[in-house]
């Protein structure tokens, strides 16, 4: 299978997750995407409805015709499902190449289950390979961008990009993660990062994987 086959027929698979009337939590990126495709041929007009993690999966969500929820207004999130950038053997993540972080790490935290769809390429031993990004209010810049040099990582600007939130992205590089909980804590702890896109705190609870040979699910 090519990388996008995986990520079809990872999407495609976690629709036995989604349960009918339920609100639920949908990722952003090409992953996601396809998600949203599978729902809405498959569920929509079974489930209540969605909350988005970003503008983009909101408008595609929109565009076929699936109820989008403000994350305020529903009781709860059986689950949530979305792509990573990495995934380690425990199901820690990085997240935000896209750079919904923010929204995706809420969603996360908020969700009974959180599914986890990656074609295998994003399987790693050690995270850290893919730059992990950073949400910033953008007049701390300066100022996060020494403390992560103080961590030993090398922060670049992501020019030109602005969040859903109205903030900055720096994206961390050569940084080997291999203490991916001290190190999501220690980067919370830095004043003016909104969020960091390290999900171990809270990891993913089932990982379905894309290989060659169909998709494993990983718990
Ligand atoms: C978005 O901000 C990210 O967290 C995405 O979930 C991640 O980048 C995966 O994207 P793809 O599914 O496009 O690889």
């Amino acid at each position: 299978m090519h990388q996008d086959e995986m990520k079809k027929a990872v999407a495609k698979a976690a629709l036995q997750y989604v349960e009918e009337g339920i609100v639920v939590g949908v990722g952003t990126g090409s992953t996601a995407n396809h998600f949203i495709d599978f729902l809405a041929a498959d569920m929509k007009g079974l489930i209540e409805g969605a909350v988005a993690s970003s503008e983009a999966t909101r408008d595609r969500l929109k565009d076929h015709g699936i109820p989008v929820y403000d994350l305020n207004a529903v009781d709860e999130i059986p689950v949530y499902i979305d792509g990573a950038d990495e995934v380690d053997a425990n199901l820690n993540l990085i997240k935000g190449g896209g750079g919904a972080l923010t929204r995706e790490k809420i969603i996360a935290a908020v969700a009974h289950k959180f599914i986890c769809i990656a074609d295998s390429s994003k399987k790693v031993n050690v995270l850290g390979d893919y730059p992990l990004p950073i949400e910033v209010i953008p007049m701390a810049r300066s100022q996060v961008a020494r403390e992560i040099v103080k961590l030993g990582g090398d922060p670049v600007y992501r020019e030109g990009f602005v969040t859903d939130n109205g903030n900055i992205i720096l994206d961390i590089h050569h940084m080997q993660i291999a203490e991916p909980v001290k190190l999501e804590q220690q980067l919370n702890n830095i004043v003016g990062v909104v969020t960091n896109g390290l999900f171990a705190l809270r990891s993913a609870d089932i990982l379905l994987l894309g290989s060659e040979t169909g998709v494993q699910t990983i718990t």
